[in-house]
């Protein structure tokens, strides 16, 4: 019997995943910290669609989460042939300003945990020379993000991660994709701390800014899933800004990304 894990499966995008690919009989293993979340969602999935689900609770901004997750997973036999790296964290704000612990945890939880579980489930799926790994970036991956430093790096290197290892699995019959939804309304700008005047100056407010659900968001990965693209921008919106991105200079992006910023944070 075969699983797909998703991380970030508690809430936002990856929850909106679990239940389309539940609705598509796929048994599922759901993570992320919450395990109370987590264990009602299963008992709903299980009712409601008739697939197996199990849960892992982990914190993955902890450096041996990934090996505690990829040991449950064999300890209980559940098979997995499609990876969905989602959970990610971001911040906003000055730089100097931020906790550093806290900017430390998310390179581990944004890039450092999503390269162990990539390494670790990568292995059966060569030896059976089958399975997909999805990584979900951000339009940020596309460039340098004044403000929200930290998160658009991290993004930047899921982006340059992810292509690659797109062409070293092709030989193995793996495949792996790389997604980059734009602005989404869940709970991403609470959980970073940005739910204030930041949002404005970087133009996240979901109250403002054209905004995708995350139901969207997991519909359009679903389909570029079944489609087997190895790359896919979420939003016809986000789909124009980032070929328009490719033709600009990155100074020029961040100076003007800089700029937009301070003088939003001077108006309030
Ligand atoms: N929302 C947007 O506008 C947007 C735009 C572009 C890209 N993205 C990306 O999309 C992905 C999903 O974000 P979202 O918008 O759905 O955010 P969200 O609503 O905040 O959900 C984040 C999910 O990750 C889990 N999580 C957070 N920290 C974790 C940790 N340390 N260990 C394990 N799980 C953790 C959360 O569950 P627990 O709290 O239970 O752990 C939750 O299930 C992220 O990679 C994000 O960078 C989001």
């Amino acid at each position: 019997m075969t699983y797909t894990l998703i991380t970030g499966a508690s809430g936002g995008i990856g929850l909106a995943l679990a239940r389309q690919l539940a609705a598509q009989k796929h048994n599922l293993v759901l993570v992320a910290r919450n395990a109370e979340k987590l264990a009602q969602l299963s008992h709903q999935l299980q009712a409601q669609y008739g697939i197996q689900v199990g849960c892992i609770a982990a914190d993955l901004a902890r450096p041996d989460a990934a090996q505690h997750i990829y040991s449950e997973t064999q300890q209980h036999q559940w098979n997995v042939n499609l990876l969905v790296n989602n959970a990610g964290v971001g911040s906003g704000g000055e730089f100097a300003t931020l906790s550093l612990p806290a900017e430390l945890e998310l390179l581990q939880l944004n890039t450092a945990s999503l390269v162990a579980l990539t390494h670790l489930f990568l292995q059966p799926m060569r030896e059976r020379r089958s399975g997909t790994i999805i990584n979900i970036a951000s339009m940020t991956a596309f460039m340098p993000v004044p403000y929200m430093a930290t998160y658009a790096a991290s993004k930047a290197f899921v982006r340059s991660f992810t292509e690659a290892l797109t062409q070293e699995c092709r030989p193995y019959g793996i495949d792996v994709l790389l997604f980059a939804p734009g602005l989404t309304r869940t709970n991403f700008n609470e959980a970073a701390g940005i739910n204030n005047e930041k949002a404005d100056g970087l133009n996240s407010d979901y109250t403002t800014a054209p905004a995708q659900t995350p139901e969207e968001v997991a519909k359009e990965l679903v389909n570029a899933l079944r489609a087997k693209k190895p790359f896919h921008v979420a939003g016809r919106r986000n789909r124009l800004g980032a070929r328009l991105l490719a033709c600009l200079p990155n100074a020029m992006i961040a100076r003007y990304v800089a700029r937009s910023y301070q003088k939003q944070l001077a108006q309030h």
